[in-house]
């Protein structure tokens, strides 16, 4: 688990928003990261954050052997309550024959079945092309569907041509990350005040679809 800086400082009036990314992605470097990287260097312009990241594939076999929750090791535990208790989810990972990896639906299948109702979920994935960019609508968004989560419509995907490396390169996706997380804005501050926010002024081009 990584804490990240990079964010606006926080104030009495303006907590920091905590922020759990579950990073379903195996590689060290990873272009998975790499993209959520992207995200929360624009989200950490626009609000006050605090990060916490949890990488299912090191979890270790506390974790691949837990069947039940209550089984669960008190570090397992500890991160469960973790994504559990997040102001906002983000949801990564690679794409793994046309869906997620088993071991992030396993981090899943141990979440309680009502602890993200109504929390807000950003949904992220990559793959090796294009072809499989749909896997955050058929297969992440059902998972959180089932949860009663409040998934951000605008779900980010990049493929290995959008990388140098892992740094995310294509500006299409780069605007499509700016769109959602204005959206994501718009959501918290309409839920602290309890009132619809103005939509925020971010343009939104025909290329936003994936
Ligand atoms: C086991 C395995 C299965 C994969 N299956 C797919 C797939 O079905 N579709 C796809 O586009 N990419 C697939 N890929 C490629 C990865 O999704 C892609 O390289 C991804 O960007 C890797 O992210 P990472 O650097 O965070 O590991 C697969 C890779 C692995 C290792």
């Amino acid at each position: 688990m990584t804490s990240v800086v990079r964010t606006l400082p926080s104030t009495d009036t303006d907590p920091a928003l905590r922020v759990v990314v579950v990073n379903g992605s195996p590689s060290r470097p990873s272009k998975t990261m790499g993209l959520v990287s992207a995200v929360l260097d624009t989200l950490g312009g626009m609000l006050p954050v605090e990060v916490s990241r949890i990488d299912v594939y090191r979890l270790g076999p506390g974790f691949t052997g837990t069947i039940e929750r209550d089984e669960a090791p008190a570090d397992v535990e500890a991160k469960l309550r973790l994504a559990e208790e997040a102001d906002l989810l983000i949801a990564a990972v690679p794409v793994y024959r046309g869906s997620y990896p088993g071991m992030f639906k396993h981090f899943f299948d141990l979440v309680d079945q009502y602890a993200l109702a109504n929390k807000p979920v950003l949904l992220a994935a990559t793959g090796g092309g294009d072809h499989h960019a749909l896997v955050l609508e058929h297969a992440l968004r059902p998972l959180f569907a089932f949860f009663q989560a409040l998934t951000v419509p605008v779900a980010f995907f990049a493929s290995a041509g959008d990388f140098d490396g892992t740094t995310l390169l294509n500006p299409r996706v780069h605007g499509r990350i700016e769109v959602g997380l204005a959206d994501v804005v718009d959501l918290l501050r309409a839920r602290a005040t309890g009132r619809p926010q103005a939509h925020a002024e971010v343009p939104r081009p025909a290329q936003l679809l994936h």
